[in-house]
């Protein structure tokens, strides 16, 4: 983990790149780069493997005292009553306006998009991958909650927004009446989503991750007048696709663990396919402003025993 400057805005630094490229395999040293081993004993203590049973403490309700039993599931697995689902947040004015208000916010210091569209497709976009990969119903849903809520905290401020929005959603989902050991996961995902500091500390986390730096296209673009001069604008602006593919069996999955020296059992393969316009930036600026994500990336997808790639205009880059 490197120490440097974080705002994606102002780059990483020649000593942040050298540990990218080592931790993407360049030959650097990198002493704490994750083993294969170590990702194993990371994946058995996975809360995101197992289905999350609804605990006895509940957080507090809207009213201060304990409301757990609005969020349990009946034996058999049905949604009862009360249960919070992602309908019930996106019906929540509450979140709609932080969501919407943040995005303008962010709008006016020079951000790309993050309204409503960002946040809608990844929850879908997490939804998908912990149902691709077998993961419980619960964890799904739990997963496209964490997704819709995770830059919520922009409200605050983007600095630091991954840990305020934690904090806004434990707010929001306690008053909902979601059993404390589903909040838990939620508000670790959403605190953790954010390259400057975070990491996939279970199924839940690595989902959001994925979808979030997934997600480059040019509709996250404002005004296309800043392209000739930003940088991010102009990267997002050239994209013209973004689609994440999750397999989960076949040759090629096989193959690409062979590549990456996977030791352990892989359960996928995760691949970023992107089209990029080179007539509007090369390659090179992709990879430029993307590197963190790309190996906060490749961390969630390890996290869900899988093997990440890249494809960009259909070459592979990792
Ligand atoms: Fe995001």
């Amino acid at each position: 983990m490197w120490q440097e400057s974080t705002d994606p805005r102002l780059g990483y630094g020649t000593a942040g790149f050298l540990q990218a490229m080592a931790e993407l395999g360049h030959g650097f040293f990198l002493p704490d780069k994750e083993s294969p081993v170590k990702a194993e004993e990371t994946r058995s203590r996975d809360v995101g493997a197992a289905p999350i049973a609804p605990v006895s403490g509940a957080c507090p309700g809207p009213n201060g005292g304990g409301s757990g039993e609005s969020g349990r599931l009946e034996a058999n697995g049905a949604a009862a009553p009360g249960r919070v689902t992602l309908e019930r947040v996106r019906a929540s004015e509450e979140v709609e306006h932080y969501i919407e208000r943040a995005n303008e916010i962010l709008g006016t210091v020079g951000y790309t998009e993050h309204g409503r569209r960002h946040h809608s497709l990844c929850a879908r976009r997490a939804r998908e991958i912990l149902e691709q990969l077998g993961r419980p119903q619960r964890v799904c849903e739990l997963g496209e909650i964490a997704a819709y809520l995770h830059d919520i905290g922009n409200i605050v401020n983007r600095n630091g927004h991954a840990h305020s929005g934690a904090l806004l959603a434990h707010s929001i989902l306690c008053g909902m009446g979601m059993p404390v050991n589903e909040v838990t996961e939620i508000i670790a995902a959403i605190g953790h989503h954010d390259e400057a500091d975070g990491f996939p500390v279970n199924a839940i986390s690595a989902a959001v991750i994925l979808a979030d730096k997934s997600d480059v296209h040019r509709s996250r673009v404002r005004e296309t007048s800043t392209i000739n001069f930003d940088i991010h604008d102009r990267v997002n602006y050239a994209a013209t696709r973004s689609v994440l593919s999750v397999e989960t069996r076949g040759s090629e999955m096989e193959q690409a663990a062979d590549e990456a020296e996977v030791k352990c059992p892989v359960a996928g393969l995760i691949t970023l396919h992107l089209t990029i316009d080179t007539s509007i930036s090369p390659v090179m600026e992709y990879f430029e402003i993307f590197l963190p994500r790309m190996i906060l990336s490749r961390r969630a997808a390890e996290k869900l025993s899988c093997v990440y790639k890249l494809q960009v205009n259909g070459a592979e880059f990792l």
